[in-house]
């Protein structure tokens, strides 16, 4: 008999897009920030919530002036200048609180509505 697996509660997308030397645009990871995917996924360990919510890097998520940051589902929530102590509270706060970090949420003049399906077609 095959067990059903239960799907994960949230995502957590870190963009882990690096730029090459003397690209003009910012990314979001640097020398000093390499390991905070790494430290993302062994805080949830640590808390015993990997389960639950499923790390995930991506690249550029479009936003890089405002990075690094860090989309979590469901909700679209995005998070901007996120660092260890940032990970620390959005885990504490949002995943396992409930509530999410509102200062470090991206602010609405650079996260508009989705354009709907029906308007993207021209
Ligand atoms: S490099 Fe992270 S949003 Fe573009």
């Amino acid at each position: 008999m095959v067990q059903q697996q239960p799907q994960p509660a949230f995502y957590m997308f870190k963009c882990m897009q690096s730029s090459p030397p003397n690209m003009p645009k910012p990314s979001c990871v640097r020398p000093d920030n390499r390991d905070h995917f790494q430290y993302l996924a062994q805080t949830l360990m640590q808390k015993g919530i990997i389960a639950t919510v499923q790390p995930i890097q991506t690249s550029c998520l479009g936003r890089c002036n405002l990075g690094p940051v860090m989309l979590v589902e469901p909700g679209h929530y995005m998070y901007t200048a996120v660092d260890k102590s940032g990970i620390d509270r959005i885990i504490d706060e949002h995943i396992i609180g409930g509530n999410p970090v509102e200062e470090l949420l991206i602010q609405d003049a650079f996260w508009g509505d989705a354009i709907p399906p029906s308007q993207m077609a021209r």
